[in-house]
């Protein structure tokens, strides 16, 4: 097939609102519902607002603009986006791609089977009282691993996770396999809509329950000395990069189905805002939740506040138990939000890797997702074992420090320095109504890269002064740092191929 007319016959979404839906669904995740309201009391309770939304506003949604700019220009995922600009940059695309599908998606995948198992066990309450005995010693079976703090000590396979992971994995085969819009689209359009009624169900709810009002006025007070820590603003920027799914290549995808005429820049802050308002929405029920346990037990509010994982597999739970009526329900409506919001990030994150394949290797699209998924199903089976726990926490610590942070600064010097930012801007501009402005060449230039690698260094400082989280240096190295590495060499090998047709075809004018 030549390349014009693959670039003719390239995937569409079916309707402008099937594109939003499926980007928010990528960006509203697990993050949102448990990430983002426990960073929020660590850092400050209100005042973190103000750091969360400058990084919004600053980078948040100037990569956004950025991502779905390039991928409209050159319709092609982020390596044909990249490589459409100068082969010597395909690395990173690939790199980006790679990095989520064998990084994020690996154990991302397994949490998502933590929630399909939560959300069972919430129709009988079957975790009893003690609700963190349950959660290391019975869920996870763990107990003797977190005891020696030794990740190389594995164990065997959890089967209860294991089976949810093949159903998580099914499903998001299921829905890349049947492709843009009878896939994405279609699903995005059930999976949103209920996320937002079963989200709106639990928030109601919780703040209807008695002590509410305390948990939120904590939620809500601001302790503007917190601002002084560079770490409030660093977790802010990482939260905004992994809570929009940036530095990925997945919206680089999903802007590729676009047609010529589409308004990146408006979308760029619904994405960003709605993304946003969500996650504060959602620390409303989270804190009015954690007030009704403050109110109930008598225990002080900071013995509570767990961090994020402990937050939905301990706490929640407790708090279903103790609910006077229907907790079971609750429980279900709780844990069914957060596998459908997990899942519509999920499958964004299969389809940024697919386009990838499609374009570089012309590949069928179903033979393709259906290896991919394989594989990836195959490479999760690590993170369903009893000392997996360990892993999931060194991954991902070195995925939202690093991985994003890195890849988001390369994309800006790319675009900024190598390609043009504004370039790139004119060619957004002439397609929206809605402009961008120059301060966004700026931004792109000089502000985003330069925050970004301040806070590489500033990461890198305290990761030398001391192993993370009290592990060995061994398996720091191993398994934090060299997931970046290895996923950085497969992405040069993959880069060094041949293309098919050349994907500078595709640009749009
Ligand atoms: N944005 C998702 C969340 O907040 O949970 C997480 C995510 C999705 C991260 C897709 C990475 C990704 F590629």
């Amino acid at each position: 097939m030549s390349n014009q007319h693959l670039a003719h016959h390239r995937a569409k979404w079916k309707s402008h609102i099937g594109f939003l839906f499926a980007a928010v669904g990528s960006a509203i995740g697990l993050g949102n519902i448990w990430r983002f309201p426990y960073l929020c009391y660590k850092n400050g309770g209100g005042a973190f607002l103000i750091p969360y939304f400058v990084a919004l506003f600053v980078v948040g949604i100037s990569l956004m603009i950025l991502e779905i700019g390039i991928g409209h220009k050159m319709r092609g995922s982020a390596p044909a986006s990249f490589a459409s600009i100068s082969r010597k940059w395909e690395w990173l695309g690939w790199w980006q791609v790679i990095f989520i599908m064998f990084g994020i998606m690996c154990y991302y995948s397994v949490i998502i089977g933590w929630c399909i198992n939560y959300f069972v066990y919430s129709f009988n309450l079957s975790w009893g009282q003690d609700t963190g005995n349950f959660f290391f010693n019975d869920f996870l079976q763990a107990s003797s691993v977190l005891a020696s703090k030794n990740p190389f000590e594995l164990g065997t396979i959890v089967m209860p996770i294991f089976l949810s992971l093949a159903v998580v994995w099914f499903l998001c085969w299921l829905v890349v396999f049947k492709g843009v819009q009878k896939g994405l689209e279609r699903a995005n359009k059930i999976f949103m809509p209920i996320l937002f009624i079963l989200m709106a169900i639990v928030v109601f709810w919780s703040v209807r329950l008695p002590g509410a009002g305390e948990g939120i006025s904590i939620y809500l007070t601001p302790d503007f000395e917190r601002l002084k820590s560079p770490r409030v603003w660093l977790d802010a920027f990482g939260q905004i990069f992994f809570s929009l799914s940036l530095g990925f290549g997945i919206m680089t995808a999903y802007a590729s189905y676009l047609p010529p005429k589409s308004q990146i820049t408006r979308d760029s802050f619904i994405i960003g805002l709605v993304n946003c308002i969500f996650s504060v929405f959602a620390g409303f029920g989270v804190f009015a939740v954690l007030g009704y346990m403050a109110h109930t037990t008598g225990q002080p509010f900071s013995e509570i506040v767990a961090e994020s994982i402990g937050l939905a597999f301990i706490v929640y739970p407790k708090v279903i138990s103790m609910m006077p009526h229907f907790g079971n329900l609750f429980g279900v409506l709780f844990f069914g939000a957060l596998v459908i919001a997990g899942l519509s990030s999920a499958v964004s994150i299969v389809e940024a890797f697919t386009s990838a394949g499609i374009d570089k290797f012309h590949h069928k699209r179903g033979s393709l997702v259906s290896t991919l998924c394989v594989t990836g199903f195959l490479g999760s089976i690590i993170f369903c074992m009893q000392g997996s726990f360990l892993w999931i926490d060194i991954v991902d610590h070195f995925i939202m420090q690093y991985g994003l942070i890195i890849a988001g600064f390369f994309e800006c010097i790319l675009i900024g320095w190598v390609y043009g930012a504004e370039k790139l801007r004119m060619h957004i501009n002439k397609h929206s109504v809605a402009k961008t402005y120059r301060i966004w060449d700026f931004f792109i230039c000089w502000v985003i890269p330069l925050f970004l690698g301040l806070s590489i260094v500033q990461g890198l400082i305290t990761e030398l002064k001391a192993p993370y989280g009290g592990y060995s240096w061994l398996a720091i190295v191993l398994i934090g740092r060299d997931w970046l590495l290895y996923t950085l060499f497969a992405g040069i090998i993959v880069a060094g191929h041949e293309w098919r047709s050349d994907p500078r075809e595709r640009m749009l004018e």
